[in-house]
Parts: C-alpha cells; sequence; structure tokens
C-alpha cells in the first residue's frame, strides 16, 4: 500500500486527475505517504486515503468528483514538510520571472520580474518568517468549506502579544469554533504535487519553452480559446482539439498552413498535451475548480488576509503593500532592463520561433 503506484493507478479513475499532475511536478519522486501520511504508523489509520472508507467508496462508485478540498484529514504539514524542507534551507530573496503572450496576431511577449522576500522559517522576516518562525501562531478561522474566504485572523508574536485582526461583516466571537486553524505550510502550498493551471497560464508556459510556437499568428488566443471550449470526455477532447488548431491555419492562414504544417500539427498536439493535464471531466475536475493559494491574481491566495480590509483594534491593518511580499521590479515589459542587467537572457527554443 505503501507505493506510488498503489495511489496513483489501483484507483486509477478517482485519482487520475492528482496523479497526472503529481508526474508533472517538483515533486515527482516523492512517494504519496510522504505527504498524506507521514512518517510512523499513527496517521496510516487517520488518513482517508488509505483508509477503507475510501477503497469502499471507490468500489462502489461513490466517491464525490470531484474529490472535495481542503483533505481534512492531513497529517498537519510542518510534521510532513519539514521531514525535506528545513526552515533554514530556504530563506533567501528570489527572482521570479513571469512570461505573458498577448492576445494580439504577433503573440507580443512580455514579462513580469519579481524579487521574492521567501524569508526563512528561523528568522521573523519574509514570507515564511512571519507567519512560521520561532513562537509565532497565527490562527483563522474561514466562514466557507473551502477556506477561500477569512473574516478573522489572530496574530500572535514570540513576545506573548495576540492581535486579532477582522473583517467588517465578522461576526463576534468569530474566531471560536471547531474549524479555527493553525496556519501552516498548506494555508499557502496548498498544491505543492497536484497543480491544476489555468489555460493562460499553462498556454503562456507552453508558448515561453516553444512547445507551442510563438511564430504562428493569433497561437496565444487559438489555444486559449479551444481549451476553454467544454469537451464531454478525454477521448472527445483527443478528436477535436489538434484538429480544430489545425483547421484553424488551414482556413485563416493558408500560406501559414503550407509553409509550416509540421509546426502547426506539433503546437496543435501541445495544446492537446495541456488540456490532458488539466482537465478531467469523469471527475468533474475543470479549469479553475482547485484554488491555488499562492499568489492574488488567479486566486484570492494572499489577498484572502492581505487585503487592508482585516482591521485590529489599533486600526491597524494586515498589509496589502505591494512590496512586502514581493518588489515588484517589471511589470509587463517587452524587455525589462533589470533582466538585462543581470545578464538573464531570453531562452530561446530552437526551430520553433
Ligand atoms: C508534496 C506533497 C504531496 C505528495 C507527494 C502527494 N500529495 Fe496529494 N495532496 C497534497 C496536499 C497538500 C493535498 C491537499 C490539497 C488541499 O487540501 O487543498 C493533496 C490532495 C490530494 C487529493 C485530494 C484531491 C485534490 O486534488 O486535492 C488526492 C486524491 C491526492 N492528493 C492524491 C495523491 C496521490 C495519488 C499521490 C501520489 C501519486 C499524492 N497525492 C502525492 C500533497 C501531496
Ligand atoms: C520526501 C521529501 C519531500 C517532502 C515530504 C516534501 N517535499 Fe517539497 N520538494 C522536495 C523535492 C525533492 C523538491 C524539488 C527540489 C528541486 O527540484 O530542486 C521539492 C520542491 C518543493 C517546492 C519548490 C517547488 C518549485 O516549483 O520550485 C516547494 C514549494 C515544496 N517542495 C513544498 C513542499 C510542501 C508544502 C510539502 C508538504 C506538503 C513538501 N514540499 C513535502 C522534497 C519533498
Ligand atoms: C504565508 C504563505 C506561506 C507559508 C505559510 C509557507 N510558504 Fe513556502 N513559499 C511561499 C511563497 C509565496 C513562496 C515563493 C513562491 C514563488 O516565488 O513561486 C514560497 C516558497 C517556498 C519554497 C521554495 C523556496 C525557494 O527558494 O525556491 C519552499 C521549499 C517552501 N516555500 C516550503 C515551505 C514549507 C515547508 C512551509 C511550511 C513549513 C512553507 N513553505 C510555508 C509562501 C508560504
Ligand atoms: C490566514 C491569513 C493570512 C494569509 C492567507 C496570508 N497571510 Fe501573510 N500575514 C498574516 C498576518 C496575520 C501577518 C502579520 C501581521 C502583523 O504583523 O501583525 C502577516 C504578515 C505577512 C508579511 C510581513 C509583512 C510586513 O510588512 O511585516 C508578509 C511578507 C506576508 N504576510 C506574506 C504573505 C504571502 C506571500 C501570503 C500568500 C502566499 C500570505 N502572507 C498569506 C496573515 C496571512
Ligand atoms: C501578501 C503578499 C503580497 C502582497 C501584499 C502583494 N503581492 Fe503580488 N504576489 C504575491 C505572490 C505570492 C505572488 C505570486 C508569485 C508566484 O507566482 O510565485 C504575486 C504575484 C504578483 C504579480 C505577478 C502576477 C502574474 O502575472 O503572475 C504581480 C504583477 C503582482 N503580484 C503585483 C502586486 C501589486 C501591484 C501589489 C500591491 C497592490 C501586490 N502584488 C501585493 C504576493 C503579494
Amino acid at each position: 500500500m505503501d507505493t506510488v503506484t498503489f495511489c496513483g493507478k489501483t484507483c486509477h479513475n478517482v485519482m487520475q486527475p492528482e496523479y497526472t499532475a503529481y508526474l508533472n511536478s517538483p515533486h515527482s519522486r516523492v512517494e504519496c505517504v510522504k505527504c498524506h501520511i507521514g512518517p510512523g504508523a499513527g496517521w496510516f489509520v487517520k488518513s482517508k486515503l488509505s483508509g477503507v472508507g475510501q477503497v469502499f467508496a471507490v468500489t462502489f462508485d461513490t466517491y464525490p468528483r470531484p474529490i472535495p478540498v481542503p483533505v481534512h484529514n492531513l497529517r498537519p504539514a510542518r510534521e510532513t514538510c519539514e521531514a525535506c524542507h528545513w526552515p533554514q534551507k530556504y530563506g533567501e530573496d528570489r527572482v521570479r520571472v513571469i512570461s505573458t503572450f498577448a492576445d494580439d496576431e504577433a503573440n507580443s511577449a512580455t514579462k513580469t520580474v519579481l524579487l521574492m522576500k521567501i524569508g526563512g522559517g528561523n528568522n521573523g522576516i519574509g514570507i515564511h518568517g512571519t507567519h512560521l518562525g520561532p513562537g509565532v501562531v497565527i490562527r483563522y478561522r474561514p466562514s466557507d468549506e473551502a477556506r477561500q474566504v477569512i473574516p478573522c485572523v489572530q496574530y500572535n508574536s514570540p513576545d506573548g502579544k495576540s492581535v486579532d485582526y477582522v473583517t467588517p461583516d465578522a461576526k463576534p466571537g468569530c474566531l471560536s469554533g471547531p474549524d479555527t486553524r493553525e496556519m501552516d505550510c498548506m494555508d499557502c502550498h496548498n498544491r505543492p504535487s497536484h497543480t491544476f493551471d489555468l489555460p493562460e497560464r499553462a498556454v503562456d508556459r507552453a508558448m515561453e519553452t516553444g512547445q507551442i510556437s510563438s511564430a504562428l499568428p493569433f497561437a496565444k488566443k487559438k489555444a486559449v480559446e479551444i481549451l476553454k471550449a467544454g469537451y464531454p470526455s478525454r477521448d472527445e477532447a483527443a478528436r477535436r482539439i489538434p484538429e480544430a488548431f489545425a483547421t484553424y491555419y488551414r482556413q485563416s492562414y493558408p500560406a501559414v498552413w503550407a509553409e509550416r504544417q509540421a509546426l502547426v500539427t506539433s503546437s496543435g498536439n501541445q495544446v492537446l498535451e495541456i488540456y490532458n493535464r488539466n482537465v478531467f471531466p469523469d471527475m468533474n475536475v475543470t479549469w479553475g475548480k482547485y484554488p491555488i493559494n499562492i499568489g492574488h491574481t488567479d486566486f484570492p491566495g494572499c489577498w484572502r488576509c492581505h487585503d487592508s480590509n482585516h482591521t485590529a483594534k489599533s486600526g491597524a491593518v494586515i498589509t496589502q503593500d505591494c512590496n512586502a511580499c514581493h518588489n515588484l521590479l517589471a511589470q509587463d515589459e517587452a524587455n525589462p532592463k533589470v533582466l538585462t542587467d543581470l545578464g538573464i537572457t531570453e531562452p530561446r527554443a530552437p526551430e520553433s520561433r
């Protein structure tokens, strides 16, 4: 039962979305049980993912689709994640470059550059230090099942001070209740090995690496449009997606089609690959079904609390300062100066551009 194969394949239909995302994640060599159960025998019993109840549900086809999140009986993250990621290990600032392609004919490329203030868990600074440094405890109580709406938050600092931050519509005493939660890794890294992308993001990434060619007119717009059209099954998508992509160039850009048919075909196949990694109609896993809590552009994420609307009695708020979590070094620029200064040149895929 301890193996990835058991977890991913025995309950194949039910877990196909998670297994597929896992294979494409930085954790693809970490066994399922390392996160879902952790060391020692005790949690094996508590973990629904290996429990009899679930096997029964799978057998009789009664599992909810999609599998609801958050997973409530997951072992506390600090006992599982910290077996590999000890706090001293991830303390440095990190540059993140996010490439975006526009909806225009040229698929105009821009870049956003962020300096992420990662901060180690061993120190009260940066993203990790302020939430998880020694002696820091943050509690919150969500008002929805998916923990996407958080009206009240309590910050306890190492020196014993406690501050409640609440939104105007929070109910009195809203921090007491069985669903009050102590913040840990999972509240931000809720999809560490099962990230499902949104179509725009996935296409941007595929274009950045040249899997979908940015030399094809309107490739971004078309790929996203095709991905967003509904398909009743993965078989149907496999038939229709590459065909729809090819048809567009055959009809609207015959010259491109004549000259670059192989490129159109390979790009169209990559559009299908994106679909296959992210959409599972049998399990009702479709675009955006599983919110990602890191960030704030696609889902509420950090801004569930950092919205300047969570206020303490003193009038202090949980900050939304744009430079608290990252320095915004460039936003949607064609050629950010900071990247040239750093000597970072664009990685160009051969042939395809
Ligand atoms: C790096 C840690 C990690 C590994 C490895 C991992 N998982 Fe998960 N998994 C999680 C976390 C965290 C969640 C909870 C997501 C939430 O509550 O929002 C989760 C959720 C799930 C869910 C619930 C549905 C969903 O999409 O959230 C399933 C099913 C699942 N995992 C199966 C697996 C299987 C099968 C494997 C191995 C092939 C695996 N996991 C490996 C961390 C991991
Ligand atoms: C058994 C070891 C192990 C466990 C347990 C584990 N990880 Fe990892 N984690 C790794 C490895 C290996 C990598 C990949 C490092 C690399 O590619 O450089 C990684 C990468 C990451 C990254 C960086 C991803 C990126 O895109 O660069 C994050 C964030 C992360 N893990 C979070 C978590 C969280 C949260 C948990 C607990 C739910 C967890 N990990 C559990 C081994 C583990
Ligand atoms: C308050 C939200 C938050 C919490 C809580 C949190 N992280 Fe992170 N973590 C982040 C953000 C944001 C990043 C940067 C992501 C990026 O730039 O893509 C990050 C990055 C990381 C990385 C990659 C670091 C690197 O240098 O590449 C690892 C590993 C990681 N976190 C592990 C953990 C573990 C383990 C825990 C629990 C002990 C944890 N995090 C708790 C928000 C959080
Ligand atoms: C559950 C609520 C909650 C969520 C979600 C949350 N934070 Fe926080 N964050 C807090 C609280 C509370 C503080 C401390 C406020 C104080 O100093 O009194 C804080 C402080 C910080 C600080 C220090 C700010 C400063 O100027 O001192 C950073 C940086 C930060 N958070 C980053 C993040 C990032 C990045 C995310 C999303 C990945 C995130 N937080 C998500 C509650 C949250
Ligand atoms: C509480 C922390 C926090 C605050 C406050 C914050 N950000 Fe962010 N921001 C993040 C994180 C985390 C990411 C995601 C980085 C990643 O993708 O790994 C992000 C990503 C971004 C991105 C990249 C979006 C993309 O296309 O992926 C932009 C642009 C951005 N932030 C702008 C802002 C602006 C403008 C403000 C002020 C209004 C702000 N941020 C305030 C944490 C924060």
